[in-house]
């Protein structure tokens, strides 16, 4: 049961940030499903009332399955643990605890003190991943981080002339759209928006609770007014990170709806910018290049899951710009290591994920 209340969860990716996805199954005492919830940020009701909603009188004396750890306190909603209590509730099953300061640990305990049973730790390692992001956010204190990059099997990502559409094929590039849908945004560099006039949208389908924000990371304003993203930075939000001063440009590029974020060394300032992101409840962010900014990640240590899409070609040739750039490691023992690899493959395309560690 603790899967299905992981799966109603999942209904809600891309609709709840900031806030946990959470998912909860009611069964009675006689052993049968009365009710089922899925958190929607839209919605304000959390699983579990929506759950018990559905239960009604059937909820007394039984079990409730929730994904994380319901909470005691006063926030947009009443406490669940009340309405858990209130519907006499017998035992909680619920794999983790919430990292947020004002729920952690106190859900559990409240449950406990009105006599009821709560089982802890069963699909701890699933109920984590799925909330990875709101995690991070809370116990490290700064957007989870997340670079993607598309590349050849020998590593580059254009060829010695820049050509770089498309390396990888279409279901690859469809996962990419997947993936993009499950943050709040997309960061590149300054070079990656001038070369490829990208649109970075979310092209998923699916419904979102905010909009997609695109980061660009650009000291010298090279922002071409005509470019996807300018065009377009009135309907989606587009937020450019510089420490440059030119008056006459910045005027321009908020004219066209682009939020220009200056700040001390501009783009270059990667922890300045997390904490600004952080301010503005941007919880997870996806680097999607180029090289470069890819490369100032990797050497600040910020990157916190890697995804590598590996189209099936090889380029060559020493120009051919490589997948991270910046310093990089200096010694095989101290480079980066993956760790929880997954490797799929779409077509003769593979795609890699693994969190970086450091041994
Ligand atoms: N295959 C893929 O997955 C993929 C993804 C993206 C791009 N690309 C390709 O990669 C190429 C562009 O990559 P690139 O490495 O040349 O450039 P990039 O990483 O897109 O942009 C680098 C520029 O961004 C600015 N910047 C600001 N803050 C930065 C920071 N903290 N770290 C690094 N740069 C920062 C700098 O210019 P200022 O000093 O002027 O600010 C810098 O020159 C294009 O050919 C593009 O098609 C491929």
């Amino acid at each position: 049961m603790t899967q299905r209340a992981l799966e109603l969860a999942s209904f809600g990716i891309g609709q709840v940030s900031p806030s946990p996805l959470v998912g909860c199954v009611i069964v009675s005492e006689s052993g049968e499903i009365v009710g089922e919830g899925t958190y929607l940020y839209k919605n304000i009701t959390h699983a579990e009332v929506i759950a018990l909603n559905q239960a009604g009188a059937k909820a007394k004396g039984g079990t409730a399955y929730v994904s994380l750890e319901p909470h005691s306190h006063h926030g947009r909603t009443p406490p669940c643990t009340e309405a858990l209590i209130n519907a006499g509730i017998k035992r909680v099953v619920c794999p983790i605890e919430d990292p947020n300061p004002l729920v952690s640990g106190k859900g559990f305990d409240v449950l406990r003190q009105n006599g009821i049973e709560v089982l802890t730790g069963i699909l701890k390692e699933e109920a984590e991943k799925q909330n990875e992001k709101f995690i991070h956010w809370h116990k490290v204190g700064r957007p989870f981080v997340h670079l993607k990059m598309a590349m050849s099997l020998d590593g580059r990502i254009a060829t010695r002339t820049g050509d770089s559409q498309w390396i990888t094929n279409e279901k690859s590039r469809q996962k990419v759209q997947d993936l993009r849908y499950e943050y709040d945004a997309i960061l590149i560099g300054s070079n990656t928006a001038f070369v490829d006039n990208p649109s970075l949208t979310d092209r998923s389908n699916k419904p979102r609770n905010k909009k997609l924000t695109r980061i660009v990371l650009d000291n010298s304003l090279r922002m071409n007014i005509n470019s996807k993203l300018v065009l377009t930075a009135k309907e989606t939000p587009t937020w450019v990170f510089t420490d440059s001063d030119d008056e006459e440009k910045i005027n321009q590029l908020k004219d066209e709806g682009v939020e220009v974020i200056q700040i001390a060394e501009g783009g270059r300032n990667l922890q300045g910018i997390l904490h600004e992101l952080t301010k503005r409840e941007v919880q997870s962010v996806l680097v999607e290049g180029g090289a470069e900014v890819a490369g100032s990640f990797y050497d600040a240590n910020l990157i916190d899951k890697i995804s590598f899409f590996y189209g099936s070609v090889v380029i060559g040739g020493k120009d051919a710009p490589t997948a991270i750039g910046g310093k990089g490691s200096k010694m095989l023992n101290s480079a980066t290591k993956l760790r929880d690899l997954t490797i799929t493959k779409h077509d003769d395309d593979i795609e890699l994920n693994g969190y970086p560690y450091a041994t």
